[in-house]
């Protein structure tokens, strides 16, 4: 993901705790944030490397930009389970964008490239595997802080 994303991941998922109430997917957002901030540094490595950025990694890059302000927007607004929908959505957005990626460049030579949206996919999948595993407990979190009508319910 570009620059853009983590930040926009930074700005609405920190400051101000929106998700404070949800400690272990505030870390692991935070987590993801960071292997987001690396990846962008691996891939333009490669794009250099080609001496070139391909208008099919700008497209995705582009489309992830814009779904990760959505998303940014959602947990803003208070609905982490909607956030953590979004997120979960997102993910496989990447793995499929990233499966794609690598097999372009694997077809065209480069094996460098390839290798890194192979890395950068793995991630991907384990934050998709992550948010699979404890979607339930978010959910579960949200529901009991809504029945005990406490005013952090929707964060
Ligand atoms: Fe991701």
């Amino acid at each position: 993901m570009p620059e853009s994303m983590a930040t926009n991941a930074v700005t609405y998922t920190t400051p101000g705790g929106t998700i404070e109430n949800y400690p272990q997917l505030k870390a692991r957002i935070e987590q993801h944030v960071g292997e987001t901030r690396s990846q962008k540094v691996r891939l333009e490595a490669c794009l250099k490397a080609r001496g070139t950025a391909s208008s099919g990694t700008k497209d995705v890059a582009g489309k992830a930009t814009a779904f990760m302000q959505g998303l940014g927007g959602v947990f803003a607004g208070d609905e982490v389970v909607k956030g953590a929908l979004a997120s979960y959505a997102f993910e496989h957005m990447e793995i499929a964008s990233y499966k794609i990626l690598a097999a372009a460049a694997r077809q065209l030579g480069d094996q460098d490239t390839a290798q890194t949206c192979d890395e950068i996919c793995r991630e991907e999948e384990e934050m998709a595997e992550w948010l699979a595993d404890h979607i339930d407990s978010v959910v579960i979190a949200y529901l009991q802080r809504e029945s005990s009508g406490s005013s952090a319910s929707k964060r």
